[in-house]
């Protein structure tokens, strides 16, 4: 997928570094005024020091200045941490896609779709 992204001129990869360790990435893919956030993670043994939040103020701002007018994503319904870290970048639930996401076990689970405007 990342090599993909890199090869696609809507898509843009965010790769967040300390030295030659990865702390976090993100992929924005653009068409337009309309961007949509494709991946986003911080590096496992990196969460909780406000990294995600710093890499995606940062991933905003330049989608803002590649003229995006708004932002598109879809997050687990049981990812806590992450909506939590969207709502506070202003994003909003606009609509749930039911049983979006199948676990191992064949269970199911929601996605949330998030919009922020810019
Ligand atoms: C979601 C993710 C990117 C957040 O990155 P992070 O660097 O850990 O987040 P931050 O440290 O900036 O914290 C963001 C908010 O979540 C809270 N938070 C962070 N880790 C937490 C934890 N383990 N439990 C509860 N809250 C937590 C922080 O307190 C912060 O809230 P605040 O703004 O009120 O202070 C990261 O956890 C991750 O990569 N998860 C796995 C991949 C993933 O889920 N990506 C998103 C897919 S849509």
């Amino acid at each position: 997928m990342y090599a993909g992204s890199l090869e696609s001129e809507h898509d843009t990869v965010w790769l967040m570094l300390q030295d030659d360790i990865l702390l976090g990435a993100a992929v924005l893919m653009q068409v337009l005024d309309e961007a949509h956030l494709q991946n986003f993670f911080i590096n496992a043994k990196q969460q909780g020091r406000g990294l995600g939040g710093q890499l995606l103020r940062h991933v905003l701002l330049q989608a803002r200045q590649q003229g995006a007018g708004s932002v598109f994503l879809e997050v687990r319904a049981s990812n806590r941490v992450a909506l939590q870290l969207y709502q506070r970048a202003g994003f909003i639930q606009y609509s749930t896609r039911k049983a979006y996401y199948r676990h191992p076990d064949g269970s199911r689970e929601d996605a949330i779709l998030m919009k922020a405007d810019l």
